[in-house]
């Protein structure tokens, strides 16, 4: 299957860092385009400028409500991102989860917003460090798959993220088998959820992905690309993830 690398902005970026976006198109020449799907996932406010420019780079969005419209201030529907030229939308990151009190259910209701609307939902999982270092790393990850996958998938329109909360940021990583181990088991939670749709489900890794240390992340089995937070907002950076494959 095709990897994919999703670069989160969080929220970082202003209008002038469209020249980061360029650099990444121009960087993601006909080579790499053959052999890696790259996104790039920027504030809400700058996806209507990006998405026309952006070419053989995908746009998505960082969330969306799990409504088409109403009386939801400050929040945006998957129609509006898909309007404004978002094609994917990541739902569930844990900082949503934390910052906003995003239970699995909620998640489950944004992520088949997102399918309706006609995005890809990429949906994030992942423990925290005192769940790992109590041995329920999988647990926790299992019952977030469970609670938050949408009703249905296709290869097309689910990707999952595996984030272990105490990567993102700080430079930790797990060990190659622990990726292993946990995307190994997500694998087979999506087989018996989807069927054999599952075998074909992209899981990427997200958590401290650096040019340094995405060839050994990139290399586990079903690792299918890498959700990036800090490394890809300079296109220098994503770029130097993106060539692991
Ligand atoms: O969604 C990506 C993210 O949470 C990982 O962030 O900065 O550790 O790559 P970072």
């Amino acid at each position: 299957m095709k990897p994919l690398v999703a670069g989160n902005w969080k929220m970082n970026g202003v209008a002038a860092s469209v020249a980061e976006l360029d650099a990444m198109i121009a960087g993601h020449d006909a080579a790499s385009r053959a052999v890696v799907d790259l996104a790039i996932c920027p504030p809400a406010v700058l996806i209507a400028a990006f998405a026309p420019r952006s070419g053989p780079i995908a746009i998505g969005g960082q969330d969306c409500h799990a409504k088409v419209s109403g009386a939801h201030t400050g929040d945006i529907a998957a129609e509006q991102l898909k309007d404004a030229g978002a094609t994917m939308v990541i739902v569930g990151h844990s900082e949503r989860r934390t910052d906003h009190g995003e239970t699995d259910e909620i998640v489950r209701a944004k992520a088949e917003a997102a399918q309706r609307a006609g995005l890809v939902a990429i949906v994030c999982v992942g423990e925290t460090e005192a769940e790992r270092k109590s041995g329920r790393a999988l647990y926790v990850v299992g019952t977030q798959v469970d609670g938050s996958m949408p009703a249905s998938a296709t290869a097309e329109s689910l990707v999952v993220a595996y984030e272990p909360v105490w990567a993102i940021g700080t430079g930790l990583v797990p060990t190659a088998a622990d990726v292993a181990e946990v995307h190994g088991f997500i694998r087979a939670k999506l087989v018996a959820l989807y069927g054999p749709v599952g075998e074909s489900v992209r899981i990427l890794y997200g958590g401290s992905v650096k040019p340094s240390n995405a060839k050994e992340l990139l290399s586990v089995k079903n690792v299918n690309g890498a959700l990036v937070g800090g490394a890809s907002l300079k296109a220098t950076d994503f770029l130097a993830i993106a060539a692991a494959y």
